[in-house]
């Protein structure tokens, strides 16, 4: 970018283009991933829930096939890219839903966007900002990711808990499958988005104040978000139902495929028929 041009840009969040997996038609339900994973994450929610309605899951940016573009780290530029995507697609409302940090990104698209949320899926995620030590932490790991130019630091501390001891111990092809994703991740953006969940507010008032129909899930077996997140969301939406999903770790839609897409489908099929 020449700097005559960069001269010209405003000061507002300047969104990138998001690549995304787009099949199926009827009720539009965006999926947004995990950290530091991608839209692969979905592949089985994409071919069972496609079949019903329209999934589309982009990789958010920096990983996967989307690029990691120039803005400060922040929730809501991420929240914005999935705004720019549905507006590129002409989708104007949807049901929005993410897992951990895509819940993060879930909730501050419903603050910057509310008029487009159908409905809202959070998946083991939490609505509270980090604790002093948390945000230390991901800066420290942030800093690392930039000096070693490898994901290295996830693959030693977040790998091992991404997936519960049910699965570790009797699906070690699913594990083997989560550490090529996190494998695959550039550490630029992990680190990026690190710094951006490392300044993301408190989303609590954000969810007493959206009216749109909410599902909780949380994996029984999570190591990384706990049930009193899951309930403490629960009851701070006006509008929420919560289902713990057994024998899953972090990961529900990877490691209980079936169970987690028959809580969505119900939910995304419930709401088609309102709207209809
Ligand atoms: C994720 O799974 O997206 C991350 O573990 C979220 C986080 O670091 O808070």
């Amino acid at each position: 970018r020449s700097p005559g041009w960069a001269a010209f840009v405003p000061d507002e969040v300047i969104v990138v283009q998001l690549y995304s997996r787009d099949v199926g038609d009827g009720t539009p339900l965006v999926l947004l991933h995990a950290f530091p994973l991608s839209s692969a994450m979905w592949l089985a929610q994409r071919e069972a829930l496609a079949e019903r309605f329209r999934v589309v899951t982009p990789d958010l940016r920096g990983f996967g096939g989307s690029p990691l573009g120039t803005a400060e780290p922040s929730v809501d530029v991420m929240a914005d890219d999935v705004a720019a995507l549905l507006d590129a697609k002409g989708i104007d409302r949807a049901v929005v839903g993410g897992l951990s940090m895509g819940g993060y990104v879930t909730l501050a698209f419903c603050r910057r966007h509310p008029d487009r949320v159908l409905g809202a899926v959070l998946a083991d995620t939490k609505a509270t900002a980090d604790t002093e030590t948390a945000r230390a932490d991901r800066l420290r790991i942030a800093e690392r990711l930039e000096a070693d130019k490898t994901v290295d630091v996830l693959l030693e501390g977040l790998l091992p808990r991404l997936v519960g001891p049910t699965t570790m111990r009797q699906r070690a092809l699913i594990y083997g499958r989560v550490r090529g994703l996190v494998q695959s991740a550039p550490a630029s953006a992990a680190a990026w988005a690190q710094r951006a969940m490392a300044a993301r507010p408190d989303a609590l008032e954000t969810l007493a104040g959206l009216h749109a129909p909410a599902l909780i899930v949380h994996g029984a077996e999570d190591e990384i978000t706990t049930e009193d997140d899951a309930r403490a969301m629960a009851e701070a939406l006006p509008n929420a139902e919560l289902t713990l999903v057994p024998r899953s770790g972090h990961l529900p839609p990877v490691e209980q495929p079936q169970l987690f897409n028959e809580a969505v489908g119900e939910f995304v099929a419930a709401l088609g028929r309102t709207i209809r």
